[in-house]
């Protein structure tokens, strides 16, 4: 099969991709101490530029300088001030070593509800749109979670503890009542089991941010998103999806404010067009700057797919240039993070790109070429993104590109890499014995012609010289 599509180039912005290939926004945790850029992540993502990725798009990183919702825990990545900037510099001159590939900061205002519990911050809940807190709904437990589940279960207790794991087929069939007896003794399993993980499954209640944190919100981002691009970032994507704020204060199932923040859909999604319209008075009306949003919440109550065609124009009058497609929220996890196959979330980006006139539309959820490639050849999306499969095999792109297909190592869904993230573990995987290593094999991927180039001038001009 000829992957033609896959390696065309696509202007996104004012800024050239040299293929249709993204690198999906994945927090690894590989993060230093207090939130800074660590050797291990720039490795990390150097490997996946190496491997020829067109886009490469961050983790999301924060740029909200509370400590409420705890940003350290889980998604510790920050650019609140100068503090952070020469580090976000580094992995922006590295990838850019990379021939033509370049990288996209994902920017987010915050966790909201689900924000995650610190040592620093328990005294003082997570800012959200309303106090109404964040409940997964466990009858969503897929196959790669259920595996996942059944590891951990293993582990700490061993068969015995295992089995009394439930068959979530079952779970999943439950009516309301059912389901809150078996969450209850979920919710105290989970807590014995791994209390990590409690407050992914049950959140704190949030408190009501005021009007002027909100504008002060928006103040910050726009100056952050501003300094992202003078370090070196070729595009900035604007961290909408999965339950997180900014998609708090779009659904009417978590924002319930009385507000100009609340209510109708243009008030609910004023809090990011306010971000975007100044973040674009900011950096002018060229650069590339996008928004990720959920297709559809996928919850009852949730922004549903028509209004986020809604809030999509909106975002496009406000000013974006192009769009990144999710769904869900931590509240559906099968949905938001760890589909058991590939290819689920094509389905929304036709709406995306009717109801933005256009623009250049990217979306994940891959394993196969093939699959990728009629993706794109068929017109439904622009680019393609990997996530977990950008995890199993960083050398994805290039393999396709010279037909090496069947060396592809690809992802088993087992979910391991998000588990190990949502326990505070090393994130690794269960089929590239390479990932949370990558720091440590940099002959795996600083073999660049551009970097060997310029480092063998250098070596040349120290050659046999004595030690004196
Ligand atoms: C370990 C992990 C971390 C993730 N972190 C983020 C993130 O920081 N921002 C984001 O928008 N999506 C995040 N996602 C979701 C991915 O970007 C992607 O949408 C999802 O994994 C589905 O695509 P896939 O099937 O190709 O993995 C994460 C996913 C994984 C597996
Ligand atoms: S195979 Fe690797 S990338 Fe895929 S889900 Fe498992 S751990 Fe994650």
């Amino acid at each position: 099969m000829s992957y033609k599509s896959l390696f065309e180039p696509i202007q996104i912005g004012n800024v050239e991709v040299k293929n249709r290939i993204a690198m999906s926004p994945m927090n690894m945790g590989y993060t230093g101490p207090n939130g800074y850029h660590s050797d291990q992540g720039t490795a990390w993502y150097a490997m996946r530029a190496r491997g020829g990725f067109g886009l490469i798009i961050t983790e999301c990183v924060v740029m909200n300088p509370h400590r409420w919702g705890g940003q350290e825990c889980l998604n510790p990545s920050l650019m609140t001030d100068e503090r952070y900037y020469r580090f976000h510099s580094e992995l922006t001159e590295m990838i850019h070593h990379f021939s033509g590939c370049k990288i996209c900061i994902q920017l987010s205002p915050g966790w909201g509800r689900q924000g995650h519990p610190h040592v620093e911050s328990r005294d003082c809940p997570a800012g959200a749109p309303s106090a109404i807190p964040m409940r997964t709904d466990l009858r969503n437990i897929n196959k790669g979670w259920e595996k996942q589940v059944k590891r951990l279960a293993r582990e700490f207790g061993g068969e015995e503890i295992e089995k009394i794991v439930p068959d979530f087929s079952q779970v999943s069939k439950m009516n309301d009542e059912e389901y809150e007896g078996f969450r209850t003794w979920a919710l105290e399993t989970i807590g014995t089991v791994s209390p990590e993980l409690l407050h992914v499954v049950d959140g704190d209640t949030p408190r009501e941010l005021t009007r002027e944190e909100i504008i002060d919100l928006e103040d910050r981002f726009a100056v952050q998103a501003s300094a992202a691009y003078k370090l070196g970032y070729d595009a900035l994507e604007i961290h909408a999806p999965h339950g997180y704020l900014l998609h708090q204060f779009l659904s009417p199932r978590s924002n319930h404010r009385h507000d100009e923040y609340g209510g109708s859909l243009e008030n609910r999604s004023r809090f990011l067009t306010n971000i975007i319209v100044k973040t674009r008075e900011k950096i002018g009306p060229e650069k590339a700057l996008g928004v990720r949003l959920s297709g559809d919440e996928l919850m009852p109550g949730g922004i549903t797919h028509e209004e986020v065609k809604k809030v999509i124009a909106l975002c496009k009058d406000a000013g974006v240039n192009f769009l990144n497609v999710s769904q869900g929220s931590y509240e559906n996890p099968a949905a938001a993070f760890a589909p058991d196959g590939e290819d689920e979330f094509t389905k929304w980006a036709p709406g995306f790109k009717e109801a933005s006139g256009g623009l250049p539309v990217i979306t994940p959820n891959f394993i196969n070429p093939e699959t990728a490639e009629k993706a794109i050849s068929s017109g439904k999306t622009d680019m393609i993104s990997l996530g977990r499969q950008a995890i199993a095999d960083p050398f994805w792109p290039v393999k396709v590109k010279e037909g090496r297909t069947g060396d592809i190592v690809k992802c088993i869904r087992c979910q391991r890499c998000y588990m190990d993230l949502m326990t505070a573990n090393w994130a690794r995987c269960s089929v590239n014995p390479a990932v949370g290593m990558e720091k440590y094999y940099p002959e795996l991927f600083l073999d660049t012609p551009k970097l060997l180039k310029k480092m063998n001038l250098f070596k040349s001009k120290i050659k046999d010289l004595p030690q004196i």
